[in-house]
Order: C-alpha cells, then structure tokens, then sequence
C-alpha cells in the first residue's frame, strides 16, 4: 500500500510534473538522484584533466583559446551539477571526499590518456557527442534542478562536439600524417566513448527503478545505439575508416548492428584499473589541497561579514 505522499509523488511523476527540492520524495529516489548526478559532476570536473594536458601544447593561438574555454565550461558544468545535488541534502565536501575515497565514481572515459593532439578533437566529437546523447535525454528528467541544468549543460557541449569534429576534420583532410593521427584517435576513443553508456541494459543495477521515476529516460542501450547511428555518417564525412568491421545496416531494426564491447574492460576501467584511474585522483586530491587556502580565505571573509552584521 502506498502512502498517500507515495501517491502524490507518483502522480506528479506521471503527469511529468518535475519534483522540487522541498517537494516529498522516497529516500530511495533521492539517494539513487545524489549517486547519479554527483557522478555526473565528478565525470566533468575529472573530464578537464586529459584535455587540460593539451592546453599548452594546443597547435595554434586559436585552437588554444577554443580548447581553454572548452575546458573552463566543463568546470562550470561541474559547479552546476555539485549545486544541483547539494538540493538534495548532501554538501560539496562530503562528495568530494567520496570521489577522492573512490566510493563515489565517475565516467569511465577519462581513465583513457590523450596521447597525440588528435585526441583532443577525438573527445570534443565522441566523448562530448556521447555526452549529449545522454544528457538530451536527462533535460526530461524528473527531477527540477537536474532538468534544468541539463538544458543550459546542452547548450554548451553542442558547442564542444562542433569543435572537436572540426578540429578532427582539419586533421583528417591534412597531410597523410595528420589523417592517420586522426584515424589511431577514432580507433582508440571510438570504444570507450561507448562505454560511456554503461552496461547492457540486463546488466543496469539502477536503470529499472531510475526509468519508473523518470530519472533515466531512455536506456543504456537505446542511448548507446543513437550514437552508434549518428557516428557512422560522420566517420564517413570524415573520410575515415569505421573502427568496427561488423557495422552494418538493418533494414529490419532500422539500425546499425555493431560488434559488442569489451565488457571485460569496462569493468576494470570503472573499478579503478584504468590506464589513468590513480593519477587522475592524485591530481585532483593536490588540486584540491592547493585550493585550501582559498576555501580558508572564503569561510574567514563570510565569518567577519556575519559578525559585522550581528553588530
Ligand atoms: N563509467 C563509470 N561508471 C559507470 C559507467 C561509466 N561509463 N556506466 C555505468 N557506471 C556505473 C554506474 O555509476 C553504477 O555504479 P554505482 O552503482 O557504483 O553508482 C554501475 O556502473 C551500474 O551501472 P547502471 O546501473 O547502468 O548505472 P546508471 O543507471 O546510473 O547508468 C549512466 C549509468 C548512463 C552513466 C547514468 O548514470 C547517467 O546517465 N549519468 C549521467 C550522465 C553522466 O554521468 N555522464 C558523464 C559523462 S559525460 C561528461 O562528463 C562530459
């Protein structure tokens, strides 16, 4: 039997009223919204590190100054999503000490080095392309803030998609060197950018009771297979060679049939064996410890500003 704050709750579901901060909620609900979501903005803040490598070894002023505010936008999505979740009951330091403890995670993707310049126009296409296909679908999320952060968080990854195709396009109709840098980038990114997605659907622990609330609006699996649609015209566009041999239109499905990935990897990469999954902590925990005295100057400034007006 559902209580009558169940109901309520559930009826505002269905009816695709979005839930609030002070809105009634199942705890369930809202512990399932704080892993999602905090994840979402430790994936964006640890996202800055493989691209932020490129910053300045960038092969021109412009292609500097793109990358650099790509790269500061991703912070602000990170602000978005920490203030997002903070709606719902649970402080920015208590997230950030469960990132740096790595009981909370973050995307699988940024585990992966970025070895050449290519991969940087390999992240801004694949990895932000991906990211949009996800995060369209999360503007319809059940839950306000989320929702919308999603709305503004699109506007600005359609923005890093673009420059990273075009960085890629430059390179792939270049010298015959830049055109094989940006085919080993493909090849390398193209997987793990579908892993993006997490598990099979079969395999998803949270995407049953997350598509019920509406959190998740479309499955790990029907996300994956848009981006494996999309991608296929723009590799061609590109003059490139699709990394997966058995991609293949059907006509039946009315889409591509691909190869499956390597699960095993996945795996790995998302329990902290990934290439780079310990140097990404231990950047982020020396980031975070420099930035002390600023977070000491802020708490000090507040404190006195308190007092004066308590006087
Ligand atoms: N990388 C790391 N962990 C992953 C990944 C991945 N690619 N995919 C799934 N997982 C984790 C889940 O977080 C979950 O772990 P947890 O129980 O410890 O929290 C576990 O694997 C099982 O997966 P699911 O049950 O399928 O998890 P969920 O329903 O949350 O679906 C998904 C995963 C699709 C990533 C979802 O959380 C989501 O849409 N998140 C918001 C988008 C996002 O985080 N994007 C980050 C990259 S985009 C960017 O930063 C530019």
């Amino acid at each position: 039997m559902m209580t009558p704050e169940e109901q309520n709750f559930m009826r505002k579901i269905e009816a695709e009223e979005k839930i609030e901060p002070k809105d009634w909620m199942p705890d369930a609900y809202r512990k399932n919204l704080i892993r999602q979501i905090s994840q979402h903005a430790h994936s964006e803040v640890i996202g800055m590190q493989p691209e932020g490598n490129w910053i300045t070894r960038a092969p021109s002023l412009r292609r500097k100054a793109v990358l650099l505010s790509k790269v500061q936008d991703e912070a602000g999505h990170g602000l978005y999503l920490y203030s997002a979740c903070e709606t719902l009951g649970i402080s920015r330091s208590e997230m950030i000490e469960q990132l740096q403890s790595g009981t909370a995670k973050y995307s699988s993707i940024f585990n992966y080095p970025t070895l050449t310049w290519a991969d940087v126009g390999a992240i801004g296409w694949l990895v932000d392309g991906a990211a949009i296909v996800n995060q369209v679908s999360l503007q319809r999320t059940s839950y306000g803030p989320y929702s919308r952060g999603m709305i503004r968080i699109c506007k600005e990854e359609s923005f890093h998609q673009r420059q990273g195709y075009e960085a890629m396009l430059a390179l792939a109709k270049g010298s015959p060197e830049q055109k094989a840098m940006a085919q080993d980038a493909l090849n390398r990114f193209y997987w793990p950018a579908l892993m993006m997605f997490g598990p099979h659907d079969s395999e998803s622990a949270h995407s049953q009771k997350s598509m019920e609330w509406k959190i998740k609006r479309e499955t790990n699996d029907d996300l994956r297979q848009k981006f494996v649609d999309q991608t296929v015209k723009q590799i061609e566009v590109l003059g490139l060679e699709h990394p997966d041999k058995n991609i293949k239109w059907n006509e039946e499905r009315g889409h591509f049939d691909s190869s499956d990935l390597n699960w095993d990897e996945f795996w790995s990469v998302i329990n902290g064996n990934g290439h780079c999954n310990r140097q990404r902590i231990e950047h982020h925990v020396a980031a975070h410890d420099e930035g002390e005295w600023v977070r000491d100057a802020i708490t000090a400034y507040n404190e006195k500003k308190r007092a004066k007006k308590a006087q």
